[in-house]
């Protein structure tokens, strides 16, 4: 048997690390690189049981000598510049049908781009996103995968070796070429916005409309853990709320500064829905929301220029679950709604039944109800939104009432619940056949000569109104 190694990998940090374990633990022979080469040692000397699988190298030269032919190099640094540098750094080195994955959290567009220069030199690439955080990447990360389909045929087996199982299923997938597995990674954490915004919305309304304490909130939390919302979210949720800071013996909730770092995922999943046409509100809320967080001084002026409010009218905790499952329903309905769009507009594979699946496991927004929205895609509900799929409609007719009481509680007595109004009002948009946007069309129409359609010639566009100018004239 050959002593090169099946696969290499470059940056021990956090995900590294724990993806070459998970490599090395899946069988595989892994050569791994780290720009300090310090680091690479120190991870070598800890693998443990798993150092004799596991080839530490100080150059990139001894990195590529590693490699069975073709040689495949799977790159875990910081997207934006480093990926490109070290994209750069290596291509000298590496032969035709040789192979690079960046699996990082590189922009779609880079991924793209990068797919397109390095075929064009006979190097295969996989813009590969990555979910799990740590956890994942040591034992089972959600993995999704974009590029040359040729590169994905190759590095197949060892990514589905690695990658979290739901049931026997592999949460691993190959959606089409240039950047789309980062997209569908983009789109994802885009959701994850949505998702823990909502969660914190909840959190906010039991916190300070309700006047709990973060045990109660966290024993709630749990509790809905187990139903309709389990997920992994919820789950550490409940975790994170039990918690009490050894420092100040407080819950450490409560010691924790209220201002939410990101790293531009969600923001980029926004910027492309709007460029695309395919806006997703509930993520949009989630981002300002975010980007609000960090206003601290403003807020705090706010508060003390404003500090009316009302008490929370009743809420039970059936309607606050009602409310978060409605919303969560909503969010992935407009996340799915945006992966549709951009599958048919860039070209890409992409059966949104197994994005779904591929979710199931291993990713942050891993939940039970990703299994029965995956079934429910399958059905093909992908041309329309999946709140339209029969599962998802029956579920929203049950819940959305609690979730427009638990709104409207909020909104009474001033507490933000951004991400769940937005979802309730694109929902409410959607069920309105005939809208407000003739108003739209008689006011573009009356200032720009803008032209309209009358409902009783349908198709006939460039009508005008008969508008009398304030000056009299017609
Ligand atoms: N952390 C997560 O939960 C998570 C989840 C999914 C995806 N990701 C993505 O995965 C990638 C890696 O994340 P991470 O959390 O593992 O980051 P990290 O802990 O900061 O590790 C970054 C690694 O990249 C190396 N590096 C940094 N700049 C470099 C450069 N210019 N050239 C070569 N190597 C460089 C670092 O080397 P030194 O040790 O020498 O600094 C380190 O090994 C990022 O794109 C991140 O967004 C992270």
């Amino acid at each position: 048997m050959s002593d090169q190694a099946a696969i290499g990998l470059i940056g021990l940090g956090t995900m590294g690390a724990n993806l070459a374990l998970n490599i090395a633990e899946a069988g595989h022979r892994i050569a791994v690189h780290n720009r300090s080469p310090d680091k690479t040692r120190a991870f070598h000397e800890q693998a443990g049981a798993l150092r004799d699988r596991i080839v530490p190298t100080e150059t990139l030269e001894d990195l590529v000598d590693a490699l069975a032919s073709p040689r495949t190099i799977l790159m875990m640094v910081p997207a934006g510049a480093p990926v490109a540098d070290q994209i750069d750094a290596l291509v000298p080195l590496l032969a035709e049908g040789d192979i690079l994955i960046d699996g990082g959290n590189s922009d779609w567009t880079d991924s793209r781009d990068r797919a397109t220069a390095l075929g064009d030199r006979g190097i295969g690439f996989l813009g590969l996103g990555v979910s799990g955080g740590a956890e994942g990447a040591r034992h089972g990360p959600s993995l999704m995968a974009g590029g040359h389909e040729a590169a994905w045929a190759a590095a197949e087996t060892v990514l589905t070796s690695i990658a979290a199982r739901f049931g026997d299923v592999p949460c691993a997938a190959y959606f089409g070429d240039g950047g789309a597995g980062h997209y569908v990674k983009t789109v994802h954490n885009g959701i994850e916005y949505a998702d823990m915004q909502m969660i914190a919305e909840i959190y906010g309304l039991m916190r300070d409309g309700q006047g709990r304490t973060a045990a109660d909130i966290s024993a709630v939390f749990d509790r809905w853990n187990g139903a309709a919302l389990e997920s992994y979210l919820v789950e550490i949720a409940a975790e994170v709320a039990a918690v009490i800071d050894p420092a100040t013996g407080r819950p450490i909730l409560d010691v924790i500064a209220d201002r939410a770092g990101q790293k531009g995922t969600g923001r980029w999943t926004v910027m492309d829905a709007q460029r695309r046409a395919a806006p997703l509100p509930a993520v949009e809320a989630a981002v300002t929301a975010r980007v609000l967080s960090g206003e601290a001084a403003l807020r705090a002026e706010g508060e003390h220029l404003f500090p009316e409010s009302d008490a929370l009218p009743p809420l039970t905790d059936a309607e606050l679950e009602g409310a978060l499952i409605a919303g969560k329903i909503l969010a992935y309905s407009q996340g799915f709604t945006l992966l549709s769009v951009a599958r048919g507009e860039e070209g890409w594979i992409m059966p949104l039944d197994t994005v779904a699946r591929t979710w199931r496991a291993g990713c942050i927004i891993r939940s039970a109800m990703l299994d029965d929205m995956a079934t429910a895609l399958e059905e093909g509900t992908c041309a329309r939104p999946l709140a339209f799929a029969p599962t998802f409609a029956e579920r929203l007719r049950a819940h959305v009432p609690a979730l427009r009481r638990v709104v409207a509680a909020a909104v009474a007595a001033g507490l933000p619940v951004p991400a769940l109004s937005a979802a309730l009002q694109h929902f409410d948009q959607l069920r309105q056949s005939r809208g407000t946007a003739n108003m739209i069309q008689a006011l573009r129409d009356r200032f720009g000569a803008h032209g309209f359609e009358r409902t009783d010639r349908p198709g006939e566009g460039g009508q005008h109104g008969p508008w009398v100018a304030t000056d009299g004239s017609a």
